[in-house]
């Protein structure tokens, strides 16, 4: 759904009958344009329009709601190669933006066995990464469909662009699933872009001895035939990247916050004892963090850290991933994304630094509460960088990385310097008025660069062009602004 849309009902899906009536109406529109009676059916765009990526996330439908009902076997213990065997059923429930004669969404390295679309078996092919789905009867802008697509695939270690590890990552216990930005396609149909959040439910049936752990709420397990089936309810609308359905023998560990949010941990038990520490600081964390960018927005939290490795941590969505082990400046880290990045994502995905910048400013704050550097030590570390870094530290524009530069150290690291100086330059007061009202103002939906900067000039009552301009849009060290 796009920004704060409230989950509706679905609508009865139409007879077989009054659907074969319609499909007696003519399929391409004859009459006069600008008729509205007389709807020009197209095809939704392949992409949702970011230059990064354009074949990300699609056009001319908007995702309310994915139930993904997965069955999966792990790798069969060696030899290698190292893959599962997943079967899925996504019912998706989505609105036509416009006319539609087709639409997509993004699949990839699965092969779908069959797409229904309001109880009528329809059409479609897999071109690449994208299903091309041709509903009929055709779907007019503003109705309601469900679709369902039934799909099966052989699991593997999917790569981003720049070689790492995401996705559904297959490993010898389960499987690691992080997709950002662009892995969700490689374990269910979806509108893999963040302009298009939506809430989930997960159904999901592993060998018996393994946990499926998803975002959101813990609504039941059960277990018959040597098979156990999770089930999870994500009632916050979500970005596709930050959706995760990790697998893996892991211990759950439920409790409350003492302001009365559920935690849901779920470690490896082989992890070391650090994890556990660090994990054990989460109330205080979301406490300081609350009282910087106003109530944690979602329905629960907690934390997964499995024995294997993508070589990063992720912020998935109430249920933040790690790899191998948890350490403290990294659970601050993703636990501040929730507020920054994931209850108000990148617009585009050159807006990361948004994302990245807030992320590693909170666990500078974080470390400076806990008695280790302050914030502003953490600046001038970041400011001791020389001007003609050998690495070119300060080559890289924040605010328009690149593709292959989502994840460089100057989008984290100046990044979060932006906002140290932005501070100095508008004030505690201002600077966390700024930081709430963003999250108020864009939460459950995603924001730009520019609203960034519009907002800090509200709050603050300055100009503050030049600042932002040597900060983020320019390829130099930032020596005045
Ligand atoms: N967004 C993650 C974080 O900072 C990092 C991340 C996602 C990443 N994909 C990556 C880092 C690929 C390196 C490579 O919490
Ligand atoms: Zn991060």
């Amino acid at each position: 759904m796009s920004s704060r849309r409230r989950r509706t009902a679905l609508l009865a899906v139409g007879s077989a009958v009054a659907a074969a009536a319609l499909l007696t109406a003519p399929a391409v529109a004859v009459a006069a344009p600008g008729d509205p009676a007389s709807p020009r059916y197209a095809d939704g765009p392949e992409g949702a329009g970011d230059p990064y990526f354009p074949l990300a996330g699609n056009g001319g439908t908007d995702v309310l709601h994915y139930d993904l009902v997965l069955d999966y076997t792990p790798a069969p213990p060696e030899p290698a190669p190292l893959e599962g065997h997943l079967d899925g059923i996504a019912t998706i429930d989505i609105v036509a933006m416009q006319d539609l004669d087709r639409f997509n969404l993004d699949l990839r390295g699965l092969t779908a066995s069959s797409v229904v679309v309001n109880g009528l078996p329809v059409s479609f092919s897999q071109v690449d990464n994208e299903l091309v789905i041709s509903p009929r009867p055709k779907l007019k802008a503003g109705t309601q469909a469900q679709v369902v697509v039934t799909y099966v695939g052989t699991t593997i270690q999917p790569t981003d662009i720049e070689g790492a590890l995401y996705g559904w990552v297959t490993t010898r216990d389960g499987a690691m699933v992080v997709s950002e930005p662009d892995g969700s396609a490689t374990w269910f149909p979806s509108n893999d872009h963040p302009t298009d959040k939506a809430t989930y439910s997960f159904e999901i049936t592993v060998p018996e001895g393994l946990v499926a752990v998803a975002n959101g709420l813990l609504t039941g397990s059960s277990t018959s035939d040597g098979k156990t089936t999770w089930t999870w309810d994500a009632p916050d609308p979500m970005a596709a990247y930050l959706a995760t359905a990790s697998v893996g023998d892991y211990v759950l560990n439920q409790y409350e916050t003492p302001g009365g949010l559920p935690i849901i941990d779920a470690v490896d038990p082989s992890r070391p004892p650090s994890s556990s520490a660090a994990l054990a600081l989460t109330s205080d964390m979301i406490a300081f963090f609350e009282e910087r960018f106003g109530p944690y927005p979602f329905v629960s939290y907690g934390a997964i850290v499995d024995d294997d490795s993508v070589g990063y941590a992720l912020e998935t969505q109430t249920r933040s991933f790690f790899s191998r082990n948890a350490r403290e400046g990294t659970v601050a880290h993703e636990l501040a994304h929730q507020w920054m990045g994931d209850q108000v994502s990148p617009y585009r995905w050159a807006d990361i630094w948004l994302n990245e910048g807030w992320a590693t400013y909170a666990s500078w704050m974080w470390a400076e509460h806990r008695g280790g550097d302050t914030a502003q030590q953490s600046f001038d570390d970041v400011m001791a960088i020389p001007a003609d870094d050998p690495d070119g530290f300060w080559d890289v524009i924040v605010a328009d990385p690149s593709p292959l530069g989502l994840f460089v150290d100057p989008v984290y690291d100046r990044g979060a310097a932006t906002l140290h100086a932005l501070r100095l330059e508008i004030g505690d007061d201002a600077f966390f008025e700024l930081a709430q009202t963003w999250v108020e103002r864009f939460g459950g939906g995603t924001a730009s660069t520019h609203d960034f900067i519009a907002l800090a000039e509200e709050v603050s009552g300055q100009d503050l062009e030049a600042f932002f301009d040597a900060w983020v849009y320019t390829g130099e060290k930032p020596l005045s602004w």
